[in-house]
């Protein structure tokens, strides 16, 4: 099964396809790790998960989403990240950390909430501060910090947080980003925040460190981002990352979504073939099975698992067919298949 091969992804080999997409546990405290965070990746990495990709984690207190996300903004977070990364990489994981900024969508009393344009994401939400453009060089600081920091715990991946209306994805956007600036306007220069991330974060990096990008490939609202626009925005920014992760929504309180199994994979599909870059496809996929028709059909390189992993950590060595460590599954008493192909 093409699910069970390995795949390189700049200078790491993951032993196969499968990804546990970054997902917030609201389980930190101070954004720091706790003992939930090492049982909850540690048990994706003995489910045989390829690559983790960790929860949201802030590059600064208020690029938080909620008060019990992860940080990567102080020193003292770094030991919390060490573990969860010795941890997944023990037993057998590759794995990454998602850096991100809420802007906006920040949900924290007593943080200053900031976007590009003071526009609430809705009346649920705080009105943001629009960002000068001294306060963004701090943003971008605080990525590059942020990357330093997750190198020194030991990831071996970062995926910037470009998707589902997070601060990124606020200046990528039209209905978000409504600045007269260089920041503004043009799609050059709604993408200009991302650039100057990706160059401060690619900065920090070892040659050859894979470098993801998450987007939302439509904000499924007129006037807003849809495939055709982000597909543009890509090619803009494709020379400087590995992969990209396809996902969707997120941005506009008034989007409209069908959803399916599956719903987000055309979007994977298009970009991997007009922007002819690899990607990882995502979104209410729950099976192995479907997992391989992706993979097989050349929709995505990579799958990513979401919910069903917090379900149910071992749903790739149950659905594996033995081709899934068999010595490890049989010790767990999956009733495995032995032979691998
Ligand atoms: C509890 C939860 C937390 C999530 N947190 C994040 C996050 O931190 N960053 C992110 O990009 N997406 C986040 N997502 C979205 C998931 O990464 C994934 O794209 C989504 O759940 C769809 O995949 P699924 O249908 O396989 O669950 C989260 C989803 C869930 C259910």
């Amino acid at each position: 099964m093409k699910t069970f091969d390995e795949y390189t992804v700049g200078n790491l080999v993951l032993k196969n396809r499968v990804v546990m997409p970054p997902m917030c546990m609201n389980m930190a405290h101070d954004g720091m790790a706790t003992d939930f965070h090492y049982i909850h990746y540690g048990n994706a990495a003995l489910g045989e998960v390829g690559l983790i990709i960790v929860e949201a984690t802030g590059v600064t207190s208020g690029g938080r989403i909620k008060d019990r996300d992860l940080g990567l903004y102080r020193d003292d977070q770094i030991p919390g990240h060490q573990k969860i990364v010795e941890l997944a990489k023990k037993y057998g994981s590759h794995i990454g950390v998602q850096l991100g900024h809420a802007g906006r969508k920040c949900l924290i009393e007593g943080e200053t909430i900031v976007a590009p344009s003071p526009l609430a994401f809705s009346e649920d939400y705080f009105l943001p501060h629009a960002l000068t453009e001294p306060e963004l060089k701090d943003i971008v600081q605080a990525f590059q910090d942020a990357a330093v920091r997750a190198l020194k715990a030991g990831y071996e991946l970062i995926e910037l947080h470009g998707a589902h209306g997070y601060l990124l994805h606020q200046f990528l956007s039209p209905l978000s980003n409504q600045r007269t600036d260089a920041y503004g306007g043009s799609r050059e220069n709604r993408v200009r925040l991302l650039k100057e991330v990706t160059a401060a974060v690619k900065a920090v990096l070892p040659e050859n460190f894979p470098l993801i990008l998450r987007v939302s490939a439509s904000d499924y609202v007129e006037g807003g981002i849809d495939l055709t626009e982000m597909v543009e925005i890509i090619q803009l920014v494709k020379e400087d990352f590995h992969m990209i992760h396809v996902s969707s929504g997120g941005l506009d309180v008034r989007q409209e979504i069908t959803l399916y199994p599956g719903y987000q994979v055309r979007f994977s599909e298009e970009i991997r073939k007009i922007c002819q870059i690899p990607t990882i496809a995502v979104g209410l996929i729950t099976e192995i099975a479907h997992v391989e028709e992706i993979l097989q059909n050349d929709r995505a390189d990579l799958v990513a698992l979401g919910r069903v992993l917090l379900r149910d950590p071992f749903v790739i060595i149950k659905e594996g067919h033995g081709h899934v460590s068999p010595l490890f599954a049989y010790k767990r008493g999956f009733n495995v298949n032995w032979a691998r192909k």
